[in-house]
């Protein structure tokens, strides 16, 4: 982009801004609970029953996001003539002979953010704009908008984002960082992320081109952020999505790479899939690529996917059914090969062991959603692991006071006519991060004594006299809170 056209197109944005082109209001406009769920086989039903009225918004929601053409008095209504030149020149503009407008880049809203990248969906039929390039850039999907949700938002010094694509969590990053680097393989995706920091106005963030940490030399980094490629795929057709015939080529590497450049006290966040086998756990999978290096994990899984509906999901051929079905038995021979029973979304986040406590631990969640900014829950779930196992843990539990965290669904299953007593479950309300934790009956006692926040001595004499059947000696009633506190639960204050 000409450096001239700069101050036009930050002003463009700010403009768009202001007629609704935000993440929020376009959700609400089309109707989404959540913008991961927009889909290219509702298009028509969003232009026919939420665009109708072609209003500014709709105009913009039509060109830049849903792929779509837009009269040019529709365009004329949008942007002044000044405007629609610069993003001719800039390239993101296609003006046809038949007085129609098209966007060769999608507009991505990320809450108040704007970043342009290729479109989602590339084989949409688009004249002059179909050719899908091997070196296609990807767009913001559900796994970017995961990570850019659940990364720790804190001043920090400098912050690594690998395979960054668009750029997406180098430019979110560089509100909270003095420095950001942005590493891709893709020159193109480097050039995409310079272009979305010219026009945010973040010039402290840096892109290059290499493979993962090839250009960062000896430097470690208070955030790393990443988005690898990690699908299994029977074949390397796009190099933003596939990692190997494993998943894994690229983010074992990323997590190799961890000890050598993760600064103490950082976090290296990352999301992606990983292929299971059986009972194999994933920690032990994780370890290894660590190397041994002491560092506490946490884990939490997204979403599972059988082996077969991934398998469907992925087929292309849609030439022919032939072609698809081949293209089916293609990945689901792949998955096999690799002894892969299901895949799981994880968003893993690292951090260096505490060395005042024993063991480098894991920990694993299953979180219902991601919906909004999740970053504080995770730095909680670090604290809370982080405290119960101190060597002075006994001692502030002792002298401290216990409250819940906020108010909390506590579900109780029966099954009537069945031998099969009480099952429990609680889950703190009001999280990004909904999580339903199943409780045994001395938790359960313990939250529900826990209506008003009592000195942990207090708690033990009420829950002793409350239910003599429980046998709740002191161990007992320390290790279930222990466990309270560990699932965020409950909060030791004075700690
Ligand atoms: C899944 S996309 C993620 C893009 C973006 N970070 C996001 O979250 O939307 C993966 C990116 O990794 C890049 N990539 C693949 N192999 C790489 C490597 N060895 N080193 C650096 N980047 C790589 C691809 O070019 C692509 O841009």
């Amino acid at each position: 982009m000409d450096d001239a056209d700069v101050p036009a197109l930050r002003d463009l944005l700010q403009h768009l801004t202001r007629i609704g082109y935000a993440e929020k209001p376009i959700r609400e406009r089309l109707g989404l609970t959540d913008i991961t769920k927009l889909r290219w086989r509702a298009l028509p039903i969003y232009r026919a029953e939420k665009l109708e009225a072609r209003d500014p918004q709709a105009s913009a929601i039509d060109l830049f996001l849903l792929q779509g053409a837009i009269p040019r008095t529709e365009l004329d209504n949008l942007f002044n003539q000044a405007v629609q030149e610069v993003l001719v020149r800039a390239g993101l503009l296609l003006l046809d002979d038949h007085g129609l407008a098209r966007a060769r880049a999608s507009l991505y809203p990320l809450g108040n953010r704007l970043i342009f990248s290729d479109h989602a969906w590339p084989s949409l039929p688009h004249p002059g704009c179909a050719d899908v390039p091997p070196d296609q850039i990807m767009y913001i999907g559900s796994d970017s908008r995961w990570l850019a949700r659940a990364t720790v938002r804190r001043p920090v010094r400098n912050a690594l984002d690998l395979c960054t694509g668009s750029g997406v969590h180098a430019l979110l990053a560089a509100a909270h960082a003095q420095r950001v680097l942005a590493v891709d393989v893709n020159p193109r995706a480097a050039q995409c992320t310079r272009f979305n920091s010219q026009a945010s106005g973040t010039p402290h963030v840096e892109a290059a081109v290499g493979d993962l940490y090839a250009p960062v030399g000896e430097e470690r980094f208070d955030l790393i952020t990443a988005n690898p490629p990690f699908v299994p795929s029977p074949r390397d057709s796009l190099q933003y999505r596939d990692g190997g015939r494993s998943g894994e080529d690229v983010q074992a590497r990323i997590i190799a790479g961890l000890p050598h450049h993760l600064a103490p006290g950082g976090i290296a966040q990352i999301v992606t899939e990983f292929g299971e086998r059986g009972d194999e756990p994933l920690a032990d999978r994780l370890r290894g690529w660590l190397g041994g290096a002491p560092m506490d994990i946490h884990i939490l899984r997204m979403r599972e996917t059988p082996a077969a509906t991934y398998a469907i999901g992925h087929a292309d051929g849609a030439d022919t059914y032939e072609a698809f079905l081949n293209s089916v038995h293609d990945w689901a021979a792949n998955l096999r090969k690799q002894g892969y029973t299901r895949i799981v979304s994880v968003l893993l986040a690292f951090q260096w062991s505490d060395p005042a406590t024993a063991t480098p631990w894991t920990r694993s969640d299953n979180p219902k959603s991601l919906h909004s900014i999740a970053g504080a829950e995770i730095t909680a779930a670090f604290a809370a692991e982080r405290l119960v196992r101190r060597s002075n843990f006994p001692e502030l539990l002792s002298h401290g006071r216990l409250r819940r965290t906020g108010p909390i669904a506590l579900l109780e299953a029966r099954a009537l006519g069945h031998e099969v007593g009480t099952q429990a479950q609680a889950e703190l309300l009001g999280k990004a991060l909904p999580i339903i934790y199943p409780l045994d009956p001395v938790e359960r006692e313990l939250l529900v004594l826990l209506e008003k926040p009592l000195p942990f001595s207090e708690l033990l004499t009420l829950a002793q006299k409350s239910d003599p059947g429980l046998n709740l000696d002191e161990p007992v009633i320390v290790k279930a809170i222990t466990s309270l506190i560990r699932r965020g639960l409950v909060l030791l204050e004075g700690s």
